[in-house]
């Protein structure tokens, strides 16, 4: 494993580049973290009071929306976000174009080899939904499955290194790679000891960075990985490989996974169900019911339901929806999860949703507590803080 080769440690960013990519984390965290604040005091202030005085109620997330279009402070602040989403990528593609060749080479390499006793399994036939194929996801140039060449790796790394610049400014994110699962692993652990998942799939895994760290807290856990992009998969397996995790790629659609029944103790995703039809979300759950052992966890990470946040929150979700090429954003927080769950095959007492603290940036005894059930604080998901996470044991 000597020579085997780190593909996330090929794209070097000049000076300028580098420059570029920390002034579009930072811009990113002065819009999220701080003209979000002076956004909200506009509504408090003046434009809540206001459609209260003139409707003797308070507004739906909706209609704070409608009532927000309106005001200078939104037109600005959505114009300079969506500016610095666009940024994200483009601060990072030239060094992933000069890089590309050498990086088709290893990830080419390390699938011959798979050194640490992983595997990729890509299929060609695939059908790619149009979730993924009709419009670039996050504005990223490409989405996830775009080929530009045989053998592609570029949307695995533009997605990779794009992220690291995307999270940079913020205080929960900027230390590592794979938070969301680390999280969920280790809470998972101290919440439910018996468990002992043997096997672990991970939905609409990109690349990979919240597959990998599953193996830290299960380290024989064997691991299936699935996306429905080529590029990202070859990203992530070489990148599994270098880190020595033992990880199989598929690339494969969860809609309809070739796995079988009762395969897996633990289905997990992350950042994923907000990008797929309710349709398509049900259709998924189903499949995770049918492919869960019993005694099985399924829990996926997301946003939390509109049914868990106040409207103005729901409003500022709701951009992704808008602006960032994320139609399914907003039906999905409409959906009651006990309820669609339930119609997928689990028994509705069987729910269960937590909001898990940060593992990397919060206190050892405050996350142990969260885990045994002592909610120490309620936090809003939001920039990192906390991942809320929905989903149901197979009984
Ligand atoms: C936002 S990304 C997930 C990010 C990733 N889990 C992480 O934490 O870094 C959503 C991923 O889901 C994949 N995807 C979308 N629809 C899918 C489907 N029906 N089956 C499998 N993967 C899908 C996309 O290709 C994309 O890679």
């Amino acid at each position: 494993m000597g020579n085997i080769r780190d593909i996330t440690e090929v794209s070097k960013s000049t000076h300028d580049e580098y420059a570029y990519q920390r002034f579009v984390s930072i811009l990113r965290k002065k819009i999220l973290m701080d003209y979000s604040k002076d956004m909200r005091t506009i509504y408090d202030t003046r434009v809540g009071p206001a459609f209260e005085k003139r409707n003797g109620r308070a507004p739906t997330g909706r209609e704070i929306r409608k009532e927000m279009l309106h005001e200078p402070q939104f037109e600005a602040w959505s114009a300079l976000r969506h500016t610095a989403q666009q940024m994200t990528w483009w601060s990072i593609q030239p060094a992933v174009e000069r890089s590309l060749q050498e990086m088709i080479e290893i990830a080419k390499e390390i699938a011959e080899q798979n050194p640490a006793g992983g595997s990729i399994n890509l299929d060609s036939e695939i059908k790619i939904p149009r979730e993924v194929t009709d419009l670039d996801v996050h504005l990223m140039p490409g989405c996830f499955h775009t080929e530009y060449s045989d053998d592609d790796v570029a949307q695995g790394a533009v997605y990779h290194h794009g992220t690291t610049v995307f999270s940079g400014g913020l205080p929960h994110r900027k230390n590592s790679k794979g938070d969301v699962a680390r999280s969920i692993a280790n809470f998972v652990n101290l919440r439910f000891p018996d468990l002992k998942p043997k096997r672990i799939l991970d939905l609409g895994c990109t690349a990979g960075a919240n597959t990998l760290p599953y193996l830290e807290v299960f380290p024989d856990a064997e691991i299936d990985a699935i996306d429905v992009g080529a590029p990202v998969l070859r990203f992530a397996h070489a990148r599994a490989e270098a880190e020595g995790k033992k990880v199989h790629f598929h690339q494969m659609n969860a809609e309809t996974p070739t796995f079988e029944d009762k395969s897996f103790d633990l289905i997990t995703s992350s950042f994923f169900f907000h990008e797929v039809s309710v349709a398509a979300t049900k259709r998924i759950i189903s499949e995770n019911y049918r492919m869960l052992k019993p005694g099985g966890l399924m829990l996926h990470m997301e946003l939390p339901p509109n049914s868990e946040v106040d409207p103005y929150y729901e409003f500022y979700l709701d951009w992704d929806a808008y602006y960032n090429n994320e139609p399914h954003y907003q039906a999905f927080r409409d959906m009651d999860f006990p309820a669609a769950i339930a119609e997928c095959g689990f028994k509705p007492e069987d729910y269960v949703q937590f909001r898990i603290p940060n593992f990397g940036t919060t206190d050892n005894k405050e996350f142990e507590d969260n885990a045994r059930g002592n909610e120490t604080e309620r936090r809003d998901h939001g920039n990192g803080a906390v991942w809320f996470t929905f989903g149901g044991f197979k009984k």
